[in-house]
């Protein structure tokens, strides 16, 4: 949706001065919403809205209403870092978003501001609040897990599942961009989470057929009304299960968040013909491509979850 983000994430914000995209490079949402159609037309009708921060776009409520009344697609979700949702969640839900993740790294204030630089826990708690009582289903919580910055809560988020229909997933922290490269040995591994919420709450039932295809293995804690999602994104190699394709906000289709190879749509949209057929071969031929790409193969330093992140 954007290259924006209105956080500025200890381990995401890039730390040189970003170089954000005019605004006539970002698609217009007639653009972006003649890109979904024809995706879906391939097969492609899930669709999730990221960014950069997507609840920052103007009109973002009435783009959801515009993508669902193109009657193309099965699911509209959103990652949001949730800090303008409590106004909203009732308006999304209601133009037809399905579902949300929520990134949230703790449940504390104090930490909240040292880890993202602003002072926006409470916002965000209550966007989480709101979302469950506008019945987005489900609301799932994005945790990346940081050796002696936050894991010192995975209990206490844990914890939140006992009484809320909530996910909370757990996410292995990998290295992205230069930033996040002084962090590369605090990652803690999916196992060790595992281990430490089981010492805490006992067995876990191993659960499937969470609404999402994603790489997350769920749990659920002993009388528990939500789950808790372990994501293995730096231990475990899930590309060949991996079904996302991913375009920026300027129109690039990026088969492979880490391979760095793009397909940039943006100047036969704007050609002034309204070539459909030549948009579709490059979606074909970079969903052709996607397979041989693999994480292991990871562009150094250089991938900017703040402008292409979800
Ligand atoms: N490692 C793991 N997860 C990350 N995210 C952003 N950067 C990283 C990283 N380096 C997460 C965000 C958000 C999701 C889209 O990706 O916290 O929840």
């Amino acid at each position: 949706m954007t290259d924006k983000c209105n956080l500025n994430c200890m381990y995401c914000t890039p730390l040189e001065k970003n170089q954000f995209l005019d605004r006539n490079e970002v698609l217009t949402y007639e653009e972006m919403t003649r890109i979904v159609i024809l995706f879906a037309q391939l097969g492609i009708r899930k669709l999730r809205l990221t960014g950069g921060e997507p609840l920052i776009k103007r009109d973002i409520i009435d783009f959801v209403g515009m993508l669902r009344d193109t009657g193309a697609l099965e699911e509209i979700t959103m990652t949001t870092n949730g800090v303008y949702l409590q106004d909203r969640a009732d308006k999304l839900k209601r133009s037809g978003l399905d579902r949300i993740n929520i990134s949230i790294d703790t449940l504390k204030r104090e930490r909240f501001e040292a880890i993202t630089g602003f002072d926006f826990f409470d916002d965000v708690w209550k966007g989480v609040e709101k979302a469950l009582e506008a019945g987005l289903d489900p609301v799932k919580l994005n945790v990346v897990l940081m050796k002696g910055i936050n894991d010192d809560e995975i209990a206490d988020f844990a914890q939140l599942t006992l009484d809320r229909p909530l996910i909370v997933r757990f996410i292995e922290f990998f290295p992205t961009n230069k930033r996040s490269m002084k962090y590369a040995g605090s990652s803690l591994k999916s196992d060790e989470v595992k281990k430490r919420i089981t010492g805490h709450f006992g067995m876990l039932e191993s659960v499937s057929g969470v609404k999402g295809n994603g790489p997350s293995d769920y749990y659920k804690l002993a009388g528990s009304k939500g789950l808790v999602g372990l994501i293995s994104s730096y231990t475990e190699n899930f590309c060949n299960n991996c079904n996302r394709v991913r375009i920026d906000c300027a129109g690039r289709i990026s088969p492979c968040l880490f391979s760095g190879h793009t397909h940039d749509m943006r100047p036969i949209l704007r050609s002034g013909r309204f070539d459909d057929e030549a948009l579709v071969r490059m979606m074909r031929d970079a969903l052709k491509i996607k397979s041989r790409y693999r994480k292991d193969k990871l562009r150094n330093g250089q991938l900017e979850m703040s402008s292409i992140g979800g």
